[in-house]
């Protein structure tokens, strides 16, 4: 077989004609190798040998299989209504997040149910596993473990275990003989994944592969491999507070809108069935600058707490700190406060903190932001059952949002029963039961009404 020399760059995978010392498209220094490919001769291309014919649409036929639940409410939300036979979904994010005990979980009661199971581990030996096994009590003669690296032994469990969901953890610390180079790039990475897919395509399982999000940009982990799964998820938190949440990215089973909430315990993941009262437990009384506002997630309105400090003066511009907020959108609204409200933010520093971890960054939190910063630089409380929601426009207009019914009812379900919004939302809701409503069409109306019954 005939052969021709390519240049491939180790960190992504970029294809050169010639050697350079920095890839043009990674950016990396000194990681182009040169490489001997074959190639394949004209006229006998590797497809020509199993040409599948065109079928017409209506002659398909169409596997109604049901889900397989994985009896975590929050998960199989998120997956859309439970797994699909037949697909892969990406499970990513930080190292010590928790996607190795929500996995386990979720194994561990399907195989309560009396599901075949496997739990391939390429990162953890069999007693680390087991050690968090029993602390998840999870135990079960179907949920099958084994620690193993080589992709090609790992398919070959695929196919003979039978197993109806597979966990491979993580898709960085398999790798193939077949590819050279080292378990983790890019390369690896990819065909890791792509032998699983063509395994699971042909099954009845559904596997979950597992991704780190490395530190520098995620090149190597799960980016690589988003457009070759049925379904993306990433598991998102901060590790200094105990909750997380599920997001699906892509799906290509359901909406990817949807997000599920979880409290990592020592005893692992609880579902947090009603996270608003969750973010909003620790809410301190008579604080200037605590703002309750409400937020879409998916299908679920979640109320949250912003605060801002704004203190000063100081000497020059004042600093901006965003945590779980947009800094765009946090300059954006303190530009408009200047402008509009005439007050004089330039020299303050100003630090916005979404509580709890959350993450506000829809322009829905908007009047919310204007809200908290008014309160905290006036060192001024808003009245404690407040709820406070709208997108406020350049010219400090207040715009109605989407899904203000949903926001609405959310919080007189919690007792935030004075809410202040946009005209044109409040007009058009109904009144949930001991609600008042404050609607305001530009942010000038704020504060005079903001601090009443203080
Ligand atoms: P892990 O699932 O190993 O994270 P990942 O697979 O995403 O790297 O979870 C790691 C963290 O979770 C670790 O810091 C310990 C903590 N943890 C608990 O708090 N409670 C538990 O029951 C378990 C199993 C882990
Ligand atoms: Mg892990």
């Amino acid at each position: 077989m005939k052969t021709e020399v390519v240049f491939v760059c180790r960190e992504c995978d970029a294809r050169l004609l010639k050697w350079m010392g920095r890839c043009p498209q990674c950016g990396q220094w000194n990681s182009i190798e040169e490489k001997v490919s074959q190639v394949i001769p004209k006229g006998r291309s590797r497809q020509s040998e199993n040409v599948v014919a065109p079928i017409p649409i209506d002659q398909i036929s169409h596997d109604r299989s049901p889900r397989l639940f994985t009896g975590m409410d929050e998960l199989d939300r998120v997956l859309g209504g439970g797994l699909v036979r037949r697909s892969v979904i990406l499970v990513g994010g930080d190292p010590g997040i928790g996607k190795s005990t929500l996995l386990m979980q979720a194994l561990g009661t399907m195989s309560a149910r009396g599901e075949n199971v496997l739990y391939v581990s390429g990162e953890e030996s069999l007693e680390q596993i087991k050690i968090r096994a029993d602390r998840l009590g999870v135990s079960s003669k179907s949920f099958l473990v084994v620690a193993e690296n080589e992709l090609e032994r790992i398919l070959e469990l695929m196919r003979t275990t039978g197993a109806s969901v597979v966990v491979l953890d993580s898709a960085q610390s398999v790798s193939s003989q077949s590819v050279d180079s080292h378990p983790g790039s890019v390369s690896q990475v990819r065909h890791v994944a792509a032998a699983s897919i063509e395994i699971i395509k042909r099954s009845q399982s559904a596997c979950f592969l597992v991704g780190h999000v490395t530190k520098d940009g995620a090149l190597a982990g799960p980016k690589v491999l988003e457009h070759m799964v049925d379904t993306v998820l990433y598991f998102e938190g901060d590790r200094g507070h105990p909750y997380r949440i599920l997001r699906a990215v892509k799906n290509r089973f359901g909406s990817v809108s949807e997000i599920g909430v979880f409290e990592m315990t020592d005893a692992g993941l609880s579902e947090v069935v009603n996270p608003s009262e969750f973010f909003l437990s620790e809410r301190p009384e008579g604080a200037s600058g605590s703002v309750v506002t409400a937020l879409v997630e998916g299908s679920r309105p979640i109320l949250a707490e912003v605060q801002a400090l704004v203190s000063g003066p100081t000497p020059g511009s004042g600093r901006r700190t965003c945590l779980g907020t947009d800094p765009q959108r946090l300059a954006l609204m303190l530009a408009v406060i200047e402008k509009k409200l005439g007050f004089l933010l330039n020299d303050h520093d100003i630090f916005l903190n979404a509580v709890g971890g959350v993450r506000a960054t829809e322009p829905a939190v908007d009047l919310g932001i204007v809200a908290s910063v008014i309160s905290s630089f006036c060192d001024r409380v808003i009245p404690f059952s407040s709820m406070i929601f709208g997108e406020v426009g350049l010219s400090g207009e207040v715009r109605p949002v989407a899904k203000a019914a949903a926001r609405i009812n959310e919080a007189a379900r919690l007792g935030y029963s004075r809410i202040v919004g946009p005209k044109k939302n409040l007009d058009s809701c109904a009144f949930p039961e001991g609600a008042k409503f404050i609607p305001i069409s530009h942010i000038r109306e704020l504060p005079a009404i903001l601090f009443e019954g203080e």
